[in-house]
Order: C-alpha cells, then structure tokens, then sequence
C-alpha cells in the first residue's frame, strides 16, 4: 500500500509549508501500520522511498503472518474510540506513570514529548493568545477558518459545530485551567505536551505524525482524551518562541492537552472510495 500526501488538500494560509498535512498523513500512515498489524501481519515500511515523488510518503508491505502483540490489539481498538475533545477536562490528575507510557509511545516513533510545568503553561497561555490574535488579524485565516468549521448539513468534511462545541476561538482558555500541580485546594491541571522533532524536515514531521497517532490512541486506550493548541506551532515566530519556552532543542510539531473528558459524537469521515485507491500493479 503507498501513502501519498494530497496537496489539494493543503489549508494555504494556516499551514503554507505543508507541515500540517505531512504530520496528519504521518498520523494516518500509524493508524494503517496498527491496523495491518493487528490483522495478524508484520506492516513492513519504508517512508519517503522515492526522491522523484515527494508526495509518496510511503510504503507498506503486510507481510509474514504473526500474531498480534496484545500491546498493538489494544492500540487497534482505540481506532474508533479516539476523538478530539475541544470541551473542558475534569480535575483528575493523570498518574505519571501514564506520563511515562506516552512518553515511551513518542520515543518509539522517533519523536520526544516534553512536558510543560505550570510555569511553562503560564508563559504558553500568553504566546497562544497572541499567537492567536495574530491569525484571528488575517481575513485570509478567518475565511479559511470558516471554510473549514462552518459547514453545510451533510458535508463529510472538516470540522462540525458540535465538534468544537461553542469553544471560544482564542485558544488559550484551553491552558488556564493550568495551575500549580497538586498544589492543595486546587485542580489537578490538564497535562500539556509537545511533540518535538530535532530536525525539522519531511521525515520528522513524517515520524512526528506517526508519534502523535500512537500518543493519542495511547491514551485513548488509558481512558485519556486529547485536543489540540495550534497557534503557537501554526503561527512561524511564534513557534520560534515555543521552542525557546521548551529549551530542550526539539522543534515542537503538536502541542496538545491530555485530560479526562466527557464522551463525545463521532466526526463525519470522506467516504472510503476518495482516499482509498485501488490499482492494479503488474509483477
Ligand atoms: C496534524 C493535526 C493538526 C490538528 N490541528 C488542529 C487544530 O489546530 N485545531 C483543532 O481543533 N483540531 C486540530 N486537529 C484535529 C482535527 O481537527 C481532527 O482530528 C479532525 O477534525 C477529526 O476529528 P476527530 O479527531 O475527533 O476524529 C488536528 C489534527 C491533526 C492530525
């Protein structure tokens, strides 16, 4: 099976450079790689196999039958259980042993996953909200935004108004119910996360991708739920700062917030035939 990247599907304003659409390929090409393995074959893969084609990100071989790993069953069964939660957290905290699971999950895909401390979250909130007050500037971002969230009925395609759920559109409410953690009195904190990179070309942000779908569906599976803090990774200097804030050298490809959540509706997916194609390949 090739996986190739679509770039008729690249958001122009929000992601120029195509870093976005190669991580949510990277994303998929996990997913894919779970799946064939927990159908009971070994996915042997081979990213970006061919200089002359960029956009063939990679091959997947399902090959000498095994069976599943019970680590990799339980992966595949997130799949469907995975969502993104744009709604608040409960005050739970999250044991650090999970901590360390998703950390593990990261380092397997080559990719790391700094953890931000309640300091970091405070300077995070001030970057997000300017960051995000810089595209919210742009009449390009805000039609693209539009584009892409405000949808007619019946549309398979993008963000649906009860997947954000009336969330305000300054992203960084999603940090302040960072505090102190376990400081008595009060909440535990949501967890926040980068996933980071040390370089930051195709095949990182390839790997990064394939890392962010095995944390997620990591903790899909450890009862977890996960969104997503875009502007200061989509924002350029912004992102400058954010690897700063980070200090630890990774170039940051997904920020996310980790926390227990409430279930949610499915998002509407593009039928099966638009991004599946089949084609006969003579020996
Ligand atoms: C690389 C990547 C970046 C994303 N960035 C954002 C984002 O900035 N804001 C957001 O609300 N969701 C973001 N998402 C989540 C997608 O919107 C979401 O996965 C998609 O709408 C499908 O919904 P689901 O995750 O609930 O299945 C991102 C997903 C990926 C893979």
């Amino acid at each position: 099976m090739e996986l190739h990247a679509d770039p008729r599907r690249i958001l122009p304003v929000t992601d120029p450079d195509g870093r976005e659409l190669i991580l949510s390929c990277g994303a998929a090409l996990f997913t894919l790689r779970t799946a064939i393995h927990a159908l009971g074959f070994h996915p042997a893969t081979t990213l970006m196999p061919s200089r002359a084609d960029p956009d063939l990100l990679a091959v997947v071989r399902p090959f000498a039958e095994r069976t599943p790993e019970p680590k990799i069953t339980r992966l595949a069964r997130a799949i469907p259980r995975r969502r993104t939660n744009r709604r608040p957290f409960l005050p739970t905290a999250i044991p650090r042993s999970t901590l360390a699971v998703l950390r593990h999950a990261t380092e397997l895909e080559h990719a790391w996953l700094p953890s931000l401390s309640a300091e970091q979250c405070g300077r995070l909130r001030d970057l997000t909200a300017r960051a995000r007050v810089a595209q919210l500037a742009d009449p390009a971002f805000v039609a693209e935004l539009r584009r892409w969230t405000e949808l007619s009925a019946g549309t398979r395609d993008g963000v649906p108004s009860y997947a954000t759920d009336g969330c305000p559109a300054d992203e960084s409410w999603l940090l302040e119910e960072c505090g102190p953690p376990g400081a008595a009195g009060l909440p535990d904190p949501p967890l926040v996360v980068a996933i980071g990179s040390l370089t930051d070309e195709r095949l990182d942000r390839l790997q990064a991708g394939q890392a962010l779908q095995r944390v997620l569906l990591t903790a899909t599976g450890a009862g977890l739920t996960a969104s997503f803090i875009s502007p200061p990774v989509m924002v350029r200097s912004a992102r400058a700062e954010l690897r700063r804030l980070l200090g630890c050298g990774v170039w940051p490809q997904v920020l996310l917030r980790l926390g227990y959540g409430t279930p949610l509706p499915w998002t509407p997916r593009r039928p099966l035939e638009d991004v599946l194609l089949e084609t006969l390949v003579s020996a």
